[in-house]
């Protein structure tokens, strides 16, 4: 029997919520101090959020690619590979430079469906020079998990990991 997905209330209050991203944004300064390899600090950034945020499913990045997004580092259960800008949730959020918060993804016209757990998201763009260069992608099993204080503060969280990240570096060097 499937259980009907329930709506997302949280445990903690709202000034304990902003104590725990206060402390999310020290520690993402703290883990990106001194380095500016992209994927070392998209990893550590989905950990991090993972470990931290409660009711999440997946937490990872989608990395531009011409006129796609394929995937890069994340938390979760395997996810799909590519996603052409404009389709899907994320291709959405890259394509308009804008974030999507869907309460319900089911009713999103072309959600992609890589987790079936997934029930609503949250995407947030991130830039470099203008112009958007990947996206944040969470997931959650509960109906309206984000709220709009969430997409502030995850907002605030992707800009100043994209300000620690260095995305023209190359992936491997052998020299
Ligand atoms: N739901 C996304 C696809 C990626 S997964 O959620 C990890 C979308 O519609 O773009």
């Amino acid at each position: 029997m499937n259980e009907q997905p329930t709506r997302w209330v949280a445990e903690t209050s709202a000034s304990q919520q902003r104590d725990q991203q206060t402390q999310l944004l020290a520690q993402l300064s703290s883990l990106t101090e001194g380095e500016s390899f992209a994927i070392s600090h998209l990893s550590n950034a989905a950990s991090l959020l993972w470990h931290t945020l409660p009711g999440l499913n997946w937490v990872g990045f989608y990395l531009r690619r011409g006129n796609e997004l394929i995937l890069g580092p994340f938390m979760g259960r395997p996810a799909c590979l590519r996603i052409p800008l404009g389709r899907g949730v994320c291709g959405t959020a890259a394509a308009l430079d804008q974030v999507q918060r869907v309460p319900d993804v089911h009713a999103f016209p072309g959600h992609i469906a890589c987790d079936s757990a997934s029930n609503s998201e949250i995407v947030v763009p991130m830039r470099q020079n203008g112009q958007v260069i990947a996206v944040l992608d969470i997931d959650s099993p509960y109906l309206d998990r984000f709220s709009q204080e969430d997409e502030a503060f995850l907002t605030a969280f992707a800009d100043k990991l994209c300000e620690a990240c260095d995305f023209s570096q190359p992936l491997i060097t052998l020299d």
